[in-house]
């Protein structure tokens, strides 16, 4: 069974985005070095340094199915059809849009729970690794012991306001170990695994 894992781009003061779901300063990395990097299910090349190209194709095969929540797929306008890495996405939601839910859709919403939709996400990615798009989604994870690392793109800024990470996770300790640091330009690349 494949891991589950969060990754999201995060400035110093814990923030994924800005008041608006601005995400422009936070993703400037993707554009911030001379590597081309295609990203899979999408016409977007990334131009990065080396050590994130590497990093970006690593995580990138490794995923065999997202599990993400209802905002992030509305400010993302669905994706035009087509969602990241052209893998399936579980979108956790309390109703579901008619319009994308039909035939040859990528989307499956899930209005029973992240246990639920994570569970549905490891049946489609089969030895591959679940990721999580979503903060809210990712909290809700780690509390029921769901989630098996955190992997943050460390972005070199304060944004000062938006929305946190790492908000709402109650006020006991969460152990995590270090898997790796990569220093990439314009981020530094961070894994973390869940201590269980
Ligand atoms: N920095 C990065 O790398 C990065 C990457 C991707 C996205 N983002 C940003 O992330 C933000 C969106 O993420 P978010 O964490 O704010 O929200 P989110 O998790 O995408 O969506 C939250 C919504 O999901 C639904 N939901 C969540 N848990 C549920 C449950 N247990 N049962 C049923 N429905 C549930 C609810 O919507 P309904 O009640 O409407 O169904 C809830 O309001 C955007 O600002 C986006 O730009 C940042």
């Amino acid at each position: 069974m494949g891991k589950v894992i969060f990754n999201m781009s995060m400035s110093l003061d814990g923030f994924i985005a800005g008041p608006n779901d601005e995400v422009d300063r936070l993703f400037a990395w993707y554009f911030s070095g001379d590597t081309e990097v295609p990203f899979p299910g999408s016409e977007f090349v990334f131009k990065v340094s080396r050590a994130s190209a590497e990093r970006l194709q690593e995580a990138s095969t490794a995923v065999g199915a997202i599990v993400t929540g209802r905002r992030n797929f509305n400010v993302a306008g669905a994706w035009g059809g087509k969602p990241p890495l052209g893998v399936r996405h579980f979108v956790v939601t309390h109703t579901v849009p008619q319009e994308w839910a039909g035939e040859g859709s990528l989307f499956t919403f899930v209005t029973d729970g992240v246990a639920s939709a994570v569970e549905k996400a490891r049946q489609t990615a089969g030895n591959k690794a679940v990721a999580v798009s979503s903060a809210n989604i990712m909290r809700q994870c780690l509390k029921a012991g769901l989630l098996d690392e955190i992997h943050i793109d460390l972005v070199p800024l304060l944004l000062g306001d938006g929305i946190r990470c790492f908000d709402y996770l109650g006020s006991e300790p969460i152990e995590l170990e270090i898997i790796s640091v990569i220093e990439g330009t314009g981020v530094t690349h961070l894994a973390y695994r869940v201590v269980k």
